[in-house]
């Protein structure tokens, strides 16, 4: 590495607070045929979404379906571009990053898919699943790119002789530790995990939940964790960003979200959340409608349709920003 990439890759310090992850008002916009003689339009997956995520720490991206989780994590991943917006890893912006540096900046932030099955080659052993990352970016020798592959297949929970074997000989949460070994093979600083557990067996999930914190204690890692169940991000959150069409409209500390949830449409996603407390006595919110289309969202702001409180004329006209409300960054123009 030039002395002067080094430099610029420097972590960016506040007060020994190390900032991997910074997204700065991120926007994705995907142009669509609007059936076959419709013209084109716009689908507005990601509005505009800022947050930053320190060393060690993870965030909690939840919402529901549609409302743009996957294009944040695609983008974090630098799978595709942002269409307006920055994104910083370790302080560089990548969106102004060429050739040697945003090679060296894709492998610092890797991805965890919701079905390991799809993710994984069924015709590569584990072994050389594993070691394909290291085989493609680095000159690493055959023999320790075996070595390798064989500790983190001890650092997930797997034994040595799953090396030679096949993606079907293993069961769900297995695959999902393979992917997450995959994952970790380039020593990277940040993953971002798309609804890791959704597929798993209830019984699974805690086993592998348990897994990620030992890895993110070990490595100091930070996870981005997209996720529409509120009862596992409880568990591992440090932080929450709420979503609906397309931008956070809560965002806070997960302490802070779970013990009073600022927005009706946090509130309303926690109420259908089961708790694990079954003294603590709660009104189900009921939603009424789907989500709207991110083609054409309602005018002023957008969870008024469906929103219980919503009654003045201000929330029909007027877009709500993200503001401090008793310590958390909530978009409500009612929210107190
Ligand atoms: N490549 C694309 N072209 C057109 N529209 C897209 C594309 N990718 C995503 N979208 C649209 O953007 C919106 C957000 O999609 P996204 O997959 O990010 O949602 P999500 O929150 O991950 O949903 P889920 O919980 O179902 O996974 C959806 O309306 C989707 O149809
Ligand atoms: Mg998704």
């Amino acid at each position: 590495m030039s002395a002067a990439l080094a430099e610029k890759t420097a972590p960016a310090k506040v007060a020994g607070v190390q900032t991997v992850l910074e997204a700065r008002d991120l926007v994705r916009y995907y142009e669509v045929q609007r059936g076959l003689f419709g013209g084109k339009g716009l689908v507005k997956a990601l509005d505009g979404v800022s947050f930053s995520l320190e060393a060690g720490k993870t965030l909690a991206i939840v919402g529901e379906s549609g409302c743009g989780k996957s294009t944040l994590a695609r983008l974090l991943t630098l799978i595709e571009l942002p269409t307006e917006g920055r994104l910083l890893i370790d302080g560089i912006d990548v969106t102004g990053a060429h050739g040697a540096q945003l090679k060296a900046l894709r492998r610092r932030v890797q991805m965890v898919f919701q079905n390991p099955y799809g993710s994984l080659n069924p015709r590569q052993t584990i072994g050389s699943t594993l070691e394909e990352p290291l085989l493609v970016n680095t000159d690493t020798p055959a023999e320790e790119r075996r070595v390798a592959a064989m500790a983190m297949l001890a650092k997930v929970g797997l034994r040595p002789e799953h090396h030679g074997r096949y993606p079907h000989m293993f069961s769900g949460g297995q695959r999902q530790r393979i992917a997450i070994a995959r994952a970790l093979m380039l020593n990277p600083k940040i993953l971002v995990l798309d609804e890791p557990v959704s597929a798993l067996d209830v019984s699974v999930r805690a086993q592998v939940l348990n897994l990620l914190a030992d890895l993110q204690d070990e490595f100091g890692l930070a996870y981005v964790f997209v996720s529409h169940d509120l009862s596992v991000v409880r568990h591992i959150a440090d932080d929450v960003a709420v979503m609906y069409l397309g931008r956070a409209v809560e965002h806070g500390t997960a302490e802070a979200i779970f013990a009073k949830p600022r927005h009706p449409y946090t509130r309303a996603l926690l109420s259908a959340t089961p708790m694990a407390d079954p003294t603590r006595q709660k009104q189900r919110i009921i939603l009424t409608g789907d989500l709207p289309s991110p083609f054409a969202p309602p005018p002023g702001c957008t969870f008024h349709p469906r929103c219980p409180i919503a009654d003045q004329e201000r929330c029909r006209a007027e877009v709500p920003v993200l503001r401090d409300v008793d310590g958390a960054l909530t978009a409500c123009h009612l929210a107190v």
